[in-house]
C-alpha cells in the first residue's frame, strides 16, 4: 500500500523522500501521463500493475517475459503500440491480446521464438504493424495468418527464411511493406511473386540475401513501390527476373567496398525493359563509359553516391526526363567534370561529400536552367570569389547549400545570376565580405539565410542590405566586436525577420535598440554569451518573442527590466548564475510571479549565495522584510539621536544664557 502510494505519488512528480523506497526494478518513465510509459531495461517479469489501465504506447524492452498469456496484458485494455524486443519471449498462447482491441503495433524483434499459437494475434481490431526481425524463423509458415488482413508492414529481417512465399491463407491486400532483409533467400520463382500479388504499391526489401536467381519472367507485369536488391554483386540476372515489371524506386546498390569489380553497361542492359522512375546504385564501380547510361533513360532520379566517379562520361544521350541527380562522396577536381550539359531538366543536384578539392569553374552549370536545389556541402569547394561565375545562368536556383568547404569571398551583388534564392546556406564555411556594399542586395526573395561559424565582418552595417523577406538568421558562432552588439547594427534593414540566432557570439551587452526594428521578431536566441543583467536593455523592443537567453553570466536583473521581460511569451534563463540573495529580490518575485512564462525551470538555478548554489529558483523563498525592519530600527535610532543631541544643544544654550 505504501509502496503503491508512493509509486502514484512518483508518477505526479518525482517527489524526493519516495524515490529511495521504491526498487528501480519498478521506476518505469511516464512519457506521457496515462498514456505513454517506457519500462525499458528493468529487469521485470511482469507487467507492473501500477502502470494506469489508460496506457496506450508501452515501451517493454529488454526484460523478461518468457511466455505471454492472454492474462500478460488483459489489463490494458487500451493498448495501441507494444514493443516487446527482447524480453526472451518464447512461448506466445492462445488469445495472447485477446483484450487488446485497439493494438495496431506489436514488435517481437529478437525473441526466441519456439511456439505461436494460432490465434495468438486474435483480438487487435485491426493489427497494422508487426515486427518478427531476429527471432529464429525458419519458414513463414510458422506466422499464425489468422487476423493479420489489416497488416501494413511486416518485418521479416535476420531470420533464416529461405522463401518469401506468403501461405495462400495470408490476406495481403493491406501490405505496404514486407521486410526480408538479412535472410537465406538464394532463389525466387513466379510461384513466390504470385503469392504477393494481392498487394498493390508493396515495398518489398531483399537486401543482403544473396539471391543467385530469379525464375524468368517472376515479376512479368507486376507493379511496386520500392525494390530493394541492394548487396546483390551481378545485377544483371536480376534485372532479367525483372523484365517487364514497373516500381517507383529500385535499389541495386551495394555495400561500401564489398564490390570491387566493375559494373558494366552490359550487366545494366535488362534495366531497358523494366520501367523505373527512381534508381539507386550506389557503392559500386563503374567502367567509365557513356554506355552505363543507357538504359536510364527513362529515370527520374538516379542517386550514384560513391560510386568512385573521378569524371562522367561526356557523351551521355537521352536523359532529358531525369529531374534529380545525386553524386555525393564521388572525386570530381571540377564542377565541369560532371558534363551537366547531359541532364538539361535537372531540378535537382546533389554533390556532396565530394572526397577531392572541388573546383567551381566557370559555368559549368549553366545548362541547367530549371536548377532549383543545389547541395555542394562539405565538398571540399576551394577558395574562390563566390558565386556568380560557378552559378551563371541558374535563374530558377531556390536552395544552395555551401556548407562546410573551403573560405569563399563575397563581393558586392554575389548572387547576381540567381535573384530567386529562397534559402541559402554558408555555415562553417569562412566568408571574406568586402568592407561596404552587400552581397546579398539583389535576394529580395531570401527567406532562410544560415552564416553560422561563417566568420563573417559583423561590424558592417550594410552586410544584410535588400534582404526584405528574410525570416529565419542564424548569425551564431559570429564574434562580435568589443562583444556589444551596437544599436546600428547590420539587423536593421530585415524588416520581416522571425527568428534570429546569436548565440556564441561573445555578446556582452545589447545596446538600447538593437532591436529596434524586428517587429516581427518570434524567436531570439541569445545562448551561450556573456550578457549580464545589465546588458538587456535592448530587449524592451521585443514583444511576444521566446527569448532564449540560456547560459549567459546573468546575475542580478534590474527592476528596469522586468517590464521587458514581461511581455515575452518564453524564456530561457537556464544555466545562469542567478543571484538568490535579496539584493536580487525584484527578479525572484517577478519570476515566481511569471513560472508559466520560463522554460526550463529545472535547470534555472541560483549561483549564489553558496548555501543555495544549485537550488531550483523556484524553490527559494527570501524573507528580506527582515532588512526593511532593520532598515526601520536603524532609522529610528538615528532619528533618536538626532532628537538628544538637538535636546542636549538646546540646553546648553539655554543654561549658557541663563548664566549670561
Ligand atoms: C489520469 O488518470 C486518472 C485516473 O483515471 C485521472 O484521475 C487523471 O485525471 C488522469 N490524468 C490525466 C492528465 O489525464
Ligand atoms: C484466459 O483463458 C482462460 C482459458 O481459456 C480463460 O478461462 C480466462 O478467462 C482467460 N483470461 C482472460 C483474462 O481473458
Ligand atoms: C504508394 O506508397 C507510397 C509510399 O510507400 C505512397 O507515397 C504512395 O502514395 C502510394 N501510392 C498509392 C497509389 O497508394
Ligand atoms: C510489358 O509487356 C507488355 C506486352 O508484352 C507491353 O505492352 C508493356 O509495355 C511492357 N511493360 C514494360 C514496363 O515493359
Ligand atoms: C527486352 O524485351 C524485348 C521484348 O520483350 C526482348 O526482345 C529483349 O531481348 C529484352 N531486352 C533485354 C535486354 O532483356
Ligand atoms: C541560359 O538559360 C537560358 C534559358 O533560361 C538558355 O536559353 C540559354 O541557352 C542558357 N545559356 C547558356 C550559356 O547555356
Ligand atoms: C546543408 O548541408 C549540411 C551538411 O550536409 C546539412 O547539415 C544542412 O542541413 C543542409 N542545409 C539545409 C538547409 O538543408
Ligand atoms: C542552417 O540553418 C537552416 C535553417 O534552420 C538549417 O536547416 C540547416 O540545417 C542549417 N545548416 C547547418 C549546416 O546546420
Ligand atoms: C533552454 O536552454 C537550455 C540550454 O541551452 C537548453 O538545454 C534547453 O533545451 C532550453 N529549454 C527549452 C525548453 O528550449
Amino acid at each position: 500500500m505504501a509502496g503503491s502510494m508512493c509509486y502514484l505519488l512518483l508518477v505526479s512528480l518525482l517527489t524526493p523522500p519516495c524515490v529511495g523506497t521504491i526498487l528501480a526494478a519498478q521506476m518505469c518513465t511516464e512519457v506521457a501521463v496515462n498514456l505513454t510509459y517506457n519500462c525499458e531495461n528493468l529487469g521485470l517479469k511482469e507487467i507492473p500493475e501500477r502502470l494506469p489501465a489508460t496506457t496506450k504506447f508501452l515501451e517493454f524492452s529488454f526484460n523478461y517475459l518468457p511466455d505471454i498469456q492472454n492474462s500478460t496484458f488483459s489489463r490494458l485494455r487500451d493498448l495501441v503500440y507494444l514493443d516487446l524486443t527482447r524480453c526472451e519471449i518464447s512461448w506466445i498462447h492462445e488469445d495472447a491480446f485477446e483484450n487488446n482491441g485497439e493494438l495496431s503495433t506489436i514488435i517481437l524483434t529478437g525473441n526466441p521464438l519456439i511456439f505461436v499459437a494460432d490465434t495468438a494475434f486474435e483480438g487487435p481490431r485491426a493489427l497494422k504493424h508487426l515486427s518478427l526481425t531476429q527471432t529464429g524463423m525458419t519458414s513463414i509458415t510458422f506466422i499464425p495468418m489468422q487476423n493479420l488482413e489489416n497488416l501494413e508492414t511486416l518485418h521479416l529481417g535476420s531470420n533464416h527464411l529461405s522463401s518469401i512465399q506468403l501461405p495462400s491463407t495470408f490476406l495481403a491486400h493491406n501490405l505496404k511493406v514486407l521486410d526480408f532483409e538479412l535472410n537465406a533467400i538464394h532463389h525466387i520463382t513466379k510461384k513466390d511473386i504470385a503469392s504477393l500479388k494481392q498487394a498493390t504499391n508493396l515495398s518489398l526489401n531483399l537486401k543482403g540475401n544473396n539471391i543467385r536467381d530469379i525464375e524468368d519472367g517472376a515479376f512479368y507485369q507486376t507493379t511496386f513501390q520500392n525494390l530493394n536488391f541492394g548487396g546483390i554483386f551481378d545485377v544483371s540476372f536480376m534485372l532479367k527476373g525483372l523484365q517487364n515489371s514497373t516500381t517507383h524506386t529500385l535499389w541495386l546498390g551495394s555495400f561500401q567496398d564489398v564490390d570491387v569489380l566493375d559494373t558494366t553497361p552490359a550487366m545494366l542492359e535488362g534495366l531497358c525493359n523494366i520501367s523505373v522512375e527512381a534508381l539507386n546504385i550506389q557503392s559500386r564501380h563503374f567502367s567509365e563509359s557513356a554506355a552505363i547510361f543507357q538504359c536510364f533513360t527513362g529515370l527520374k532520379e538516379l542517386d550514384l553516391t560513391q560510386s568512385h566517379w573521378k569524371k562522367l562520361p561526356s557523351a551521355i544521350e537521352g536523359m532529358n526526363q531525369l529531374r534529380k541527380l545525386v553524386l555525393n562522396q564521388n572525386s570530381f577536381d571540377d564542377l565541369c567534370q560532371i558534363n551537366a550539359a547531359s541532364f538539361p531538366s535537372l531540378t535537382h543536384l546533389h554533390i556532396k561529400g565530394n572526397e577531392h578539392k572541388l573546383d567551381l569553374g566557370t559555368g559549368c552549370l549553366e545548362k541547367l536552367k530549371n536548377l532549383q536545389h543545389l547541395d555542394l556541402s562539405h565538398s571540399k569547394v576551394a577558395p574562390s570569389t563566390c558565386c556568380n561565375s560557378p552559378l551563371r545562368n541558374l535563374s530558377h536556383l531556390q536552395h544552395l547549400n555551401l556548407s562546410y568547404n573551403e573560405p569563399q569571398t563575397l563581393q558586392g551583388e554575389a548572387f547576381r545570376e540567381c535573384p530567386q534564392l529562397e534559402l541559402l546556406d554558408f555555415a562553417f564555411t569562412h566568408l571574406h565580405t568586402d568592407a561596404s556594399p552587400s552581397p546579398f542586395q539583389n535576394l529580395q526573395l531570401l527567406q532562410v539565410l544560415n552564416l553560422s561559424n561563417c566568420l563573417i565582418e559583423t561590424s558592417n552595417p550594410q552586410l544584410l542590405v535588400g534582404l526584405q523577406s528574410l525570416q529565419y538568421l542564424d548569425l551564431g558562432g559570429n564574434p562580435f566586436r568589443s562583444g556589444l552588439l551596437t544599436k546600428d547594427n547590420m539587423l536593421q534593414p530585415l524588416d520581416n525577420l522571425q527568428v534570429l540566432i546569436l548565440s556564441s557570439c561573445g555578446l556582452t551587452a545589447l545596446e538600447q535598440q538593437a532591436f529596434g526594428s524586428l517587429g516581427k521578431l518570434r524567436y531570439l536566441d541569445l545562448q551561450h554569451n556573456i550578457l549580464t543583467g545589465s546588458g538587456l536593455a535592448a530587449l524592451s523592443d521585443l514583444k511576444a518573442t521566446h527569448l532564449n537567453l540560456a547560459a549567459n553570466s546573468i546575475r542580478i536583473i534590474p527592476p528596469s527590466v522586468l517590464p521587458a521581460f514581461s511581455q515575452q511569451n518564453i524564456i530561457n534563463l537556464s544555466h545562469n548564475p542567478l543571484d538568490c540573495t535579496c539584493s536580487n529580490i525584484h527578479f525572484l518575485r517577478w519570476y515566481r510571479e511569471n513560472l508559466h512564462k520560463i522554460s526550463d525551470p529545472e535547470e534555472t538555478t541560483c549561483g549564489d549565495p553558496p548555501a543555495l548554489r544549485g537550488v531550483k529558483l523556484s524553490n527559494v523563498t527570501l524573507s528580506c522584510t527582515l532588512l526593511v525592519v532593520r532598515l526601520i530600527f536603524l532609522v529610528l535610532f538615528l532619528l533618536i539621536i538626532i532628537a538628544m543631541v538637538i535636546l542636549l544643544v538646546r540646553r546648553y544654550i539655554i543654561r549658557k544664557y541663563e548664566n549670561i
